[in-house]
């Protein structure tokens, strides 16, 4: 049964859509279908076809009551919108269908488990989210609300567990044919933990354990988690709110925490060795992935960040998009991601330029445009010492006469910025942000990727990424590289489409 709610919402996004473009939307970036979007939710293959569910509002490009939107595609890169899945229609989720995931029932349904928001009153007229787990059930393309919702709720929190801060249920089949899930959670002070539970048919489910504690380390709350075994390690996600700075791993605000380790079976806790970034640009939260069936995981994030979400272009009725779906792996004890190997199909019109001498400005024939593929190599070692040593490196794209955005490299401090101060924007929100980057055999190695508004940069072949979104006239699409001093680089550019 499609409740009225949720009828109306498919009504509007199926009407509403026909008045975007199809040049107004990122071409292989998931956007909503209409309104507003955050995170990914319910990420995973299903009959045939990966499926993308969204935090989604469709009437507003603003965040507001919470439904999920629905895309599916064969390739990750070519989206296909399917109505929205689930709409805030039930006492328990009035207020808000959160964050969740999907895996597949071994009757073949598909099953999603998600947070139900109920806003609550509190005597001083303020309210508070009562934040339980849920269920719904369907075939790829229609969901039921399960009979026995919420299947989580304060009941099942450990000692102390705030029932307010409660969401993100991230679901797997285990092994042994039972089922796991991971819950954000803080305590009553609001520092971050992770909820583990287990249930046998999917429905039921127990606590098991608090998997891993923030202990006041990576800001406060901890959302959307994910636990996952990787190249031999343990791998736990998760995007701690209310950050403090830590030199140029982690900036303030929302951020994404990498925690890499063991996991102990018989207590159930997570080990943790290492703790890195997820992403060291403006635009990421919220990651999420999946195991295809090849194998591989991959993880895609909202490519925005609730810090900076107000860069915007009112000219659009959508506001909100997901990165590129990224490979994962674990090399030298760090995480590792590749734009995922399919985007390489959308190549064309190759353009190669070796070991050009940058000394000023230059731009070079045939490196233009706002949906590409390009591979830099900047031969620093080189470029140090002599009269003309290398200060700085910059490439400015998505450039015309007044706009440009920047990547700039300064090897003496080891420092990558990217910067969209020059992007159009008339709002004094964060535009720039630096990270330090190791220069690997005498190189820097970054491959750029343009999707009309946005920007992922790939530092040494997927040992950090940057990420970005900017809303520059599209007619903007000039490439320029600049060295103050000189450096020899290398190019390999791409078109995409
Ligand atoms: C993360 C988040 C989640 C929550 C959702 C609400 O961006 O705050 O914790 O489920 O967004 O839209």
């Amino acid at each position: 049964m499609v409740s009225q709610t949720l009828r109306e919402a498919r009504k509007y996004e199926e009407t509403m859509e026909k008045g975007i473009r199809e040049e107004e939307r990122p071409m292989f970036h998931l956007c909503p279908r209409v309104g507003w979007m955050n995170d990914p939710n319910g990420f995973s293959f299903y009959k045939g076809e990966y499926h993308l569910f969204y935090q989604y509002y469709p009437y507003d490009s603003v965040w507001n009551q919470m439904h999920w939107g629905h895309a599916v595609s064969k390739d990750l890169l070519h989206w296909e919108y399917l109505p929205a899945a689930l709409a805030p229609d039930v006492s328990y989720d009035k207020d808000g269908c959160f964050s969740g995931s999907a895996m597949e029932l071994p009757d073949g349904r598909q099953l999603l488990m998600y947070t139900g928001v109920v806003k609550e009153p509190r005597i001083d007229g303020s309210f508070k989210d009562i934040q339980t787990q849920c269920i719904a059930v369907g075939d790829g393309r229609d969901y039921e609300k399960d009979s026995r919702n919420p299947v989580l709720d304060a009941e099942d929190l450990p000692e102390g567990g705030s029932r307010n801060d409660f969401r993100d249920p991230k679901v797997w089949a285990a092994e042994d044919g039972t089922y796991r899930c991971v819950v954000g959670n803080c305590t009553e002070d609001h520092d971050g933990r992770i909820l583990l539970y287990r249930s046998e048919d999917g429905f039921r489910w127990e606590f098991v354990s608090i998997l891993a504690e923030n202990k006041g380390r990576f800001g406060r709350m901890w959302e959307c988690p994910d636990f996952f075994r990787l190249d031999g390690k343990y791998v736990l996600l998760t995007s701690p709110q209310d950050m403090m700075p830590k030199g140029f791993e982690y900036h303030n605000g929302n951020g994404t925490l990498c925690l890499i380790g063991s996991y102990d079976q018989e207590k159930h806790v997570f080990l943790e060795e290492r703790d890195q970034a997820v992403d060291y640009g403006i635009d990421f939260y919220a990651p999420q992935t999946l195991l295809a069936p090849d194998g591989r995981r991959i993880m895609i994030g909202w490519m925005q960040n609730w810090d900076t979400s107000n860069l915007r272009d009112k000219k659009h009725a959508w506001f909100g998009q997901m990165s590129l779906p990224r490979e994962l792996s674990i090399e030298n004890g760090r995480l590792i991601q590749k734009p995922v190997r399919e985007l390489e199909r959308l190549r064309s019109g190759e353009v190669r330029h070796e070991h050009v001498v940058i000394e000023g400005t230059s731009s070079l024939p045939g490196v233009s445009g706002r949906r590409i593929d390009m591979e830099l190599t900047l031969h620093v070692d080189e470029a140090l010492g002599g009269e003309k040593g290398l200060q700085k490196f910059a490439l400015r794209f998505a450039q015309d006469e007044v706009c440009h955005t920047a990547i700039s490299f300064r090897p003496h401090e080891s420092l990558l910025k990217i910067d969209r101060k020059f992007s159009g924007s008339r709002r004094a929100f964060i535009h720039q942000r630096r990270s330090l980057v190791q220069v690997r055999d005498g190189v820097l190695k970054l491959r750029i990727i343009l999707d009309r508004f946005s920007a992922e940069v790939f530092v040494n072949n997927g040992e950090q990424v940057l990420s970005l979104t900017f809303y520059t006239d599209q007619s903007a699409e000039g490439i320029s590289f600049y060295a103050d001093g000189q450096i020899v680089i290398d190019v390999v550019k791409y078109d995409l489409s």
